[in-house]
């Protein structure tokens, strides 16, 4: 038997941009989704992710009799990466577990394949950050300092389909492309800018960039009044910036706040109906825990 887990993940800059091969930053953070996988009955797989990992393992390695049990602190289909992070935890247990040998970027890779088989398009950002942890500047990949800050996420409760709003933001593209282009370009801008930011730590500056790239999220069509209240509220309470994370529609916003100030701004969002979660950066990507 083997449990592993994975984190979700927040995106500082650049969702939708990225799809467009345009730069993001991402970071995983502390709420992980944990997978115990044993040789035994075999389970019914109801997550077609899970069900994806297994049919990448099974393409490498016999695995006839294998049971599988999910445990996540991620709410699904929120813009946190819980399908990432159930891949990535999936896949390196079944990696540990049935001997198959592949390294921690060889699981990166499988997961986005599966990612993109289920969803169509996806980035890479969601199975790399999940699986190496950290700060990481996308497409490199390259790891940045850690946020020593705190992170607030506002939960609006309502799922959102990452496939159609990414369909959504293409067709939009389509029609407009003149207009649309630049506006992933000035996104990429951020998260450049971004880069230098994180890595001096300059929250201010990063929080007053990310209110700029809620704007052009915005300009994308992928707001809603839900989140753009307990945008407005997180500013309001202190946040040194407050954006959308992920495709956006419902699902989350996240807070960049200093740590005295995370009860003001989670109890902002929360006069607002938003659902309040604390949480930190993590530099621990997919761990062994047993
Ligand atoms: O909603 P999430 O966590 O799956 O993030 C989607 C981010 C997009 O940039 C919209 C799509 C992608 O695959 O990068």
């Amino acid at each position: 038997m083997v449990i592993c887990s994975a984190p979700g993940k927040i995106f500082l800059f650049g969702e939708h941009a990225v799809v467009y091969g345009e730069p993001a930053i991402a970071c995983a953070i502390e709420l992980r989704t944990s997978v115990r996988v044993r040789e035994g009955k075999k389970s019914k797989i109801a997550s077609p992710y899970v069900a994806g990992a297994v049919k990448k393992i099974s393409e490498l390695v016999e695995l006839e009799r294998v049971n599988i049990d999910i445990h996540s602190d991620i709410p699904t289909g929120s813009g946190l990466g819980s399908s990432a992070a159930v891949t990535i935890a999936t896949l390196f247990a079944l990696n540990i577990e049935f001997d198959v040998g592949l390294s921690k970027e060889e699981i990166a890779h499988l997961g986005h394949e599966v990612e993109r088989d289920v969803q169509g398009a996806a980035s890479l950002t969601d199975t790399f950050v999940s699986t190496m942890g950290g700060v990481i500047f996308l497409p490199s990949c390259k790891r940045l300092n850690s946020l020593n800050c705190g992170v607030v996420i506002g939960n609006t409760g309502l799922s959102s389909s990452t496939k159609e709003i990414v369909d959504q933001v293409a067709k939009l593209k389509d029609r407009h492309s003149d207009i649309i282009q630049p506006l992933f370009h000035i996104i990429g801008e951020l998260a450049k800018k971004g880069e230098y930011l994180v890595e001096k730590g300059d929250y201010k500056n990063i929080g007053e960039l990310m209110n700029v790239n809620q704007g052009l999220l915005e300009s994308l069509g992928v707001g809603s009044s839900e989140l753009a209240k307990q945008i407005y509220a997180a500013r309001k309470a202190g946040a040194f910036g407050a954006k959308i994370t992920g495709a956006g529609g419902g699902g989350c916003m996240v807070a960049l706040v200093d740590v005295d100030d995370m009860e003001e701004v989670a109890s902002a969002i929360e006069s607002v109906g938003g659902r309040a979660i604390y949480t930190k950066v993590t530099e621990t990507g997919v761990t062994h825990d047993g």
